[in-house]
């Protein structure tokens, strides 16, 4: 098993197939032989459940400020229950959203990108951060039968411009996930190889 502890996130709008995309890189790194985990964002804790009963499909939502803090404590907790520990183990973590998911939904929403990364200071920062981006108008159709409150078209307008600006100050790498499946994967995994081969 090749050891090298790395933490990846792979962000972008609901529907754009990072679940999709996540899931076939842990495989496909694996089949190489590095020791790849899938791990989630909002998580499967205690504050990840109340994350997605309260704050993701309607009903009685929290205050965007309370929201960011959930998000916040959650991600605070995924990074040290399950994320340091397996980069420990030299894994490469692979996660499913993480940071820019915040900054990029909340920041939509008018919060202020600086209160959110100071709200995160304490997770750790990942390796190599990819956007995979997808047209909003088409996220929307590959959504249709189970639309979330995040999940109209000005909004996921509003958080593709912020995630593109991440990829601009050259945080997030991004990947034209108007594809199918299959050349997405490729060509995540080669972006994958060539930082781990470069770095
Ligand atoms: N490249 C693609 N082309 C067409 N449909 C896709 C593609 N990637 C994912 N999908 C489909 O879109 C839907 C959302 O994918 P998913 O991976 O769950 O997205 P996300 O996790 O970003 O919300 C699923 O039904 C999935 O099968
Ligand atoms: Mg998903």
């Amino acid at each position: 098993m090749k050891k090298r502890g790395l933490l990846i996130c792979v962000e972008g709008l609901d529907g754009c197939g990072k679940t999709t995309q996540a899931k076939i890189l842990v495989r496909k790194l694996r089949r190489i032989g590095y020791n790849a985990v899938y791990t989630a964002e909002p998580t499967s804790g205690k504050i990840g459940r109340f994350i997605k009963r309260y704050c993701l499909h309607g009903g009685k939502r929290v205050s965007n400020i309370v929201e960011a803090l959930l998000f916040a404590a959650d991600r605070y907790e995924h990074v040290a229950t399950e994320i340091i520990p397996a980069l420990k183990d030299g894994k490469i973590v692979v996660s499913d959203r993480y940071l820019y998911s915040s900054l990029a939904y909340q920041g939509a929403a008018g919060l202020n990108l600086d209160w959110i990364r100071r709200i995160n200071e304490h997770v750790i920062s990942p390796n190599l951060a990819i956007f995979l981006d997808v047209e909003p108008n088409t996220v929307i159709k590959r959504l249709k039968p189970k639309k979330s409150v995040m999940e109209n078209l000005e909004t996921q307008r509003k958080v593709r411009e912020v995630y593109l600006k991440f990829v601009e100050n050259g945080e997030l790498v991004r990947v034209n996930g108007n594809r199918s499946k299959r050349e997405v994967a490729k060509e995540i995994l080669s972006t994958i190889l060539n930082f781990l081969e470069g770095g």
